[in-house]
Parts: C-alpha cells; sequence; structure tokens
C-alpha cells in the first residue's frame, strides 16, 4: 500500500504596526537566509510601498498579490521564479485599494489562494504593512508563525500589546488548521553601548513575557552594509557576507530555524526542486519530506 502525503510550508508573517521598525529588511533577509540554506522559499509583498519587490527586482510586467486579492488570479500565475534567490509574488501601490475592502470574507482571501502552492515551498515569508487591518490580517490569516521586529526607541513597544489582541483574535476565529503562534519578537536597528538601546531592549523582554512569548536571542545590530544592500537590491547576506548585517541575520534564521524544528517535533523537510535533482526529482522529494501527523492527508492507497 502506498500512501501520499501533502505537506504544507511554513507560512511565517514579519507584522509590527509601527513604521520602519525593520519589517522588510526582516522578510527579505528571513527569506534569503532560508533559501540560502536549501529550503524553497517564495516571499510574498503585501505592502503597496513595494519595497520588498523592489529589493528583490520584480517585474512590473507580472501579476501580483493585487490580482490575486482584487481579480481572482491564481497564486500560481503570480510567481516570479528567482536566480540565486527565493521566489516573489509582487506587491504594489494598487494593493491600498484591496485594503480599504471590508468584512469577514476578504480576510482568507490570501490564505484561500495560497493552498494550492503551499505544497511546493517549504517556507513562505509574508512582509506586512505599518498597521494592521485587512492587508496584515491577510496575512496572519495564512501563516503559522508571527515574528514581530521592533526597534528599541521610544515608543516601540506601543502597539504591542494591542497587536497581541489581533493575533489572538485570529487564534480563535482563523482558519483551523493553523493555529499562529508568536515566535518572538526580533529587536532591530540595536545601538550597542547606548542607554536607550539597553532600556528599552530590557522593556520590550517584559512585554514580550507578558504576552507569552520571548525575544530573539540575536539582535540585528544598526548597520550601514544593510542600507547599502537595499540600494544595491540584495540581502545583506550576498551583498557584504561578513558585515555584522550578514552575521546578525544569519544567526537569527539560525533561531527561526530550530524553533520551528522544535514545533514541527523534528526535521523540516526539503522540497527538492527538479532543476537541483534532476530526473530523480518525485523520488527526493518524497524521500526528503518529513511526515507530520498533524498535517497529513491521505490521497490514495
Ligand atoms: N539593522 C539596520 N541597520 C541599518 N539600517 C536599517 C536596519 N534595519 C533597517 N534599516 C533601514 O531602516 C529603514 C526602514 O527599514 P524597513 O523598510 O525594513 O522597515 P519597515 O518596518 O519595513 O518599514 P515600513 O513600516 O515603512 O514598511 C530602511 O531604510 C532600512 O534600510
Ligand atoms: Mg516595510
Amino acid at each position: 500500500m502506498i500512501k501520499w502525503v501533502k505537506i504544507l510550508s511554513k507560512n511565517i508573517s514579519i507584522v509590527n504596526e509601527k513604521g520602519g521598525c525593520g519589517k522588510t529588511t526582516t522578510a527579505y533577509n528571513l527569506a534569503q537566509g532560508l533559501y540560502l540554506q536549501g529550503y524553497k522559499v517564495l516571499g510574498i509583498d503585501m505592502d503597496s510601498q513595494g519595497n520588498f519587490s523592489s529589493t528583490w527586482g520584480s517585474n512590473p510586467e507580472c501579476i501580483g498579490a493585487f490580482d490575486i486579492l482584487m481579480h481572482g488570479e491564481t497564486a500560481k500565475d503570480a510567481i516570479q521564479e528567482g536566480e540565486g534567490k527565493f521566489d516573489l509574488i509582487s506587491g504594489d501601490r494598487f494593493l491600498k485599494d484591496f485594503a480599504a475592502k471590508t468584512g469577514f470574507d476578504v480576510n482568507f482571501m490570501l490564505h484561500d489562494a495560497l493552498l494550492p502552492i503551499e505544497p511546493e515551498y517549504d517556507f513562505i515569508i509574508i512582509d506586512t504593512p505599518p498597521a494592521v487591518a485587512t492587508l496584515t490580517t491577510n496575512a496572519m490569516m495564512s501563516s503559522h508563525y508571527v515574528i514581530i521586529p521592533a526597534a528599541p526607541e521610544s515608543y516601540s513597544v506601543d502597539g504591542l500589546v494591542q497587536l497581541n489582541e489581533s493575533i489572538h483574535a485570529i487564534q480563535l476565529h482563523g482558519v483551523s488548521d493553523r493555529k499562529l503562534r508568536i515566535l518572538g519578537i526580533l529587536l532591530t536597528r540595536y545601538r550597542k553601548g547606548t542607554r536607550l538601546a539597553g532600556d528599552m531592549a530590557e522593556i520590550i523582554k517584559v512585554v514580550a513575557e507578558k504576552i507569552g512569548t520571548r525575544v530573539f536571542e540575536r539582535v540585528i545590530r544598526e548597520n550601514m552594509a544593510i542600507k547599502e544592500a537595499q540600494a544595491a537590491k540584495k540581502s545583506v547576506l550576498d551583498y557584504q557576507k561578513y558585515s555584522n548585517g550578514a552575521t546578525d541575520y544569519r544567526a537569527f534564521v539560525t533561531e527561526v530555524l530550530a524553533d520551528v524544528r522544535e514545533d514541527c517535533g523534528g526535521q523540516i523537510r526539503k522540497v527538492k526542486t527538479k532543476k537541483k535533482a534532476g530526473e530523480d526529482a518525485e523520488a527526493e522529494e518524497a524521500a526528503a519530506r518529513v511526515i507530520q501527523p498533524e498535517q497529513t492527508e491521505e490521497v490514495n492507497d
């Protein structure tokens, strides 16, 4: 008896309603960091600013997240394949039109659209805009995990408790096949040695405990190479491999992988692409998959 199992990707939304705290930078370097470790990764830009897409070098002629959400295009048709980088579903200014939509059903649209492509990826990383509204809710409804970047400065804790309440509401009323866990708060743009950074980091740790999560051990230091990398349309991991920014983001990716692995109760599968694995791709893919009971679906016996 042959049993086929369908195993879905692990989806992570990068969320914080505060602007400029490092969401896009974190989403991009997490997606590329996972890709560089050999995982099959899709990045989705849910922000009408489109910064994630422009760093990737998105083709403006291609359809993107807006066309999926507003025109019923399939996610498969919107994928732009990366060469030496993760795949992309782009975001653009038209997403603002979708953001204006309201209603309960609107919140599930990204979740439903992604289902057919989830078996093709190990990770889907979603960048979100600086507001917890329709676009961010769609991202979280589609996700297993949330990561919250926070810059240790005044006012950065404002909104964390409120964000936790939004996450709670999704845990209660969202889709039943995923539980949406906060993986942690990531301190970004950290200026070591400054009193403000130290004090705020302590306060954020207290808030993290209060909302039942933790602060990642690795902080992302303020680092010029991160800004330069974005101007060069690259991840800092590719732009300057030995910079503080690259070192910090690599360590962060390792922490994320360890957490997800623990949460899955073991190894994370790796989808092998036909390009990489040659003729035996499908057999290797099946062998590489780890069967996770809560996600298995018997298709044939
Ligand atoms: N560790 C860092 N060191 C130096 N500059 C950084 C760092 N992290 C982010 N930046 C810079 O800070 C700015 C804001 O970062 P980013 O765009 O990632 O924030 P964001 O939360 O996505 O913003 P928004 O809410 O507007 O989407 C960018 O110019 C980025 O290059
Ligand atoms: Mg952003």
